[in-house]
């Protein structure tokens, strides 16, 4: 049996950054009162008449990922794409990623596993790499929130936290058992869907003639709803869950970790697992303060961010934790 070792990393945000400041003059909001509840500065949002789109931000993330890996992009075996905001309704962006690559044509997976989808990427590129049926594979986060969002007063609860980004990493076979991914952990409860949801009628549930015909522009199952007070209770008890579900698999202790890489949801999450877990805080690694919450993206670009800051060293336990959207959670247990 074969392990999985990430090889490669690379992120994309776009430049254009958005301050809190500014969503302020787009609706009754502030500041204050977003730093204190999210942890939130700023976040980028693509410029209206931007090149970039969601499958445009992970080719650009997976091409610094592969240089960095040292392979050529022939070389990768399968790419797995994890998003909730695709360029199109059907094909899925893996093979958008598949095509500007000029990659053979090799095989192309989309996750939709909202803010839990990079580790549920990870998670398949690590099974197909241990049975050896895969030897390098690509795996994508990519959103593009900001074209989505009701950037009034009446979205302000949900568009403040978003923002657009991609982050990509490559896995590689070892033979060293004792490094790269040890384990996985992936869970759901549909029970709780639309409590953090984008409800809109899609095909499998009404003919598209009568949402056309229907039309009717104050129509919010368009915009993304979260109920933010149960979603975040759910998040703290999830992600400690998974966490220790992750070390104990694996007959860790929580001072075996060195380093803790958390989806950006919301610093306030993020602190009260540090506290829970007993983490310092260079333990605990967020960007939410930048970036917002870029979902699928978010561990991705914060595990690439912490690598080049020199936070992971080899030999590390690297954990990454994910809540979101489904609801779906997991974890990953990595020996850098
Ligand atoms: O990544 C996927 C997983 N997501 C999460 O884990 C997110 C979990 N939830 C959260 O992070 C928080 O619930 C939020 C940041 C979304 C909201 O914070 P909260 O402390 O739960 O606020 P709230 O929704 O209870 O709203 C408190 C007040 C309300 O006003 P009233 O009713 O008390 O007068 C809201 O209308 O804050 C108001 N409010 C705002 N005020 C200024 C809501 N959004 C805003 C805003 N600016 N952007």
């Amino acid at each position: 049996m074969y392990n999985s070792k990430i090889i490669g990393l690379g992120y994309y945000v776009p430049d254009h950054v958005v301050s809190n400041d500014d969503l302020s003059k787009l609706m009754d909001t502030n500041d204050a009162w977003i730093q204190e509840r999210t942890g939130i500065k700023e976040r980028r949002w693509v410029k209206p008449g931007s090149e970039d789109t969601t499958s445009v931000m992970g080719v650009k993330a997976a091409k610094i990922a592969i240089e960095r890996a040292g392979i050529d992009k022939d070389e990768i075996d399968f790419i797995v794409f994890a998003t909730l905001s695709p360029d199109y309704y059907f094909p899925g962006p893996g093979v958008q990623v598949q095509e500007a690559l000029g990659i053979k044509t090799v095989g192309a997976l989309d996750v939709r596993n909202q803010c839990s989808g990079f580790i549920y990427g990870l998670s398949v590129a690590d099974q197909f790499i241990k049975t050896g049926m895969y030897k390098n594979v690509l795996v994508i986060g990519s959103e593009l929130h900001s074209k989505g969002l009701d950037k009034t007063t009446r979205g302000r609860s949900v568009s403040v936290i978003f923002g657009d980004g991609a982050g990509a990493a490559v896995l590689s076979r070892t033979e060293d058992n004792s490094k790269g991914v040890l384990s996985t952990h992936l869970h759901s409860e549909g029970e709780h869907a639309k409590e953090l949801a984008l409800t809109a009628p899609g095909m499998g549930t009404r003919w598209v003639d009568d949402i056309l015909r229907e039309n009717d522009p104050k129509d919010e199952s368009y915009f993304p709803h979260m109920n933010g007070q149960f979603v975040f209770k759910n998040a703290v008890v999830r992600f400690s869950e998974v966490i220790m579900e992750g070390l104990m698999k694996n007959n860790l202790d929580k001072k075996d970790i060195d380093i803790l890489i958390p989806h950006q949801a919301n610093l306030r999450i993020a602190q009260f697992i540090q506290k829970k877990f007993g983490l310092n805080d260079d333990q605990v690694f967020n960007n939410i303060m930048k970036y917002g919450n870029t979902t699928a993206a978010s561990i991705p670009i914060a595990l690439t961010e912490a690598w080049e800051q020199g936070k992971i060293k080899e030999g590390d336990t690297v954990v990454l934790a994910a809540f979101g959207s489904g609801f779906t959670w997991g974890s990953a247990i990595i020996k850098w």
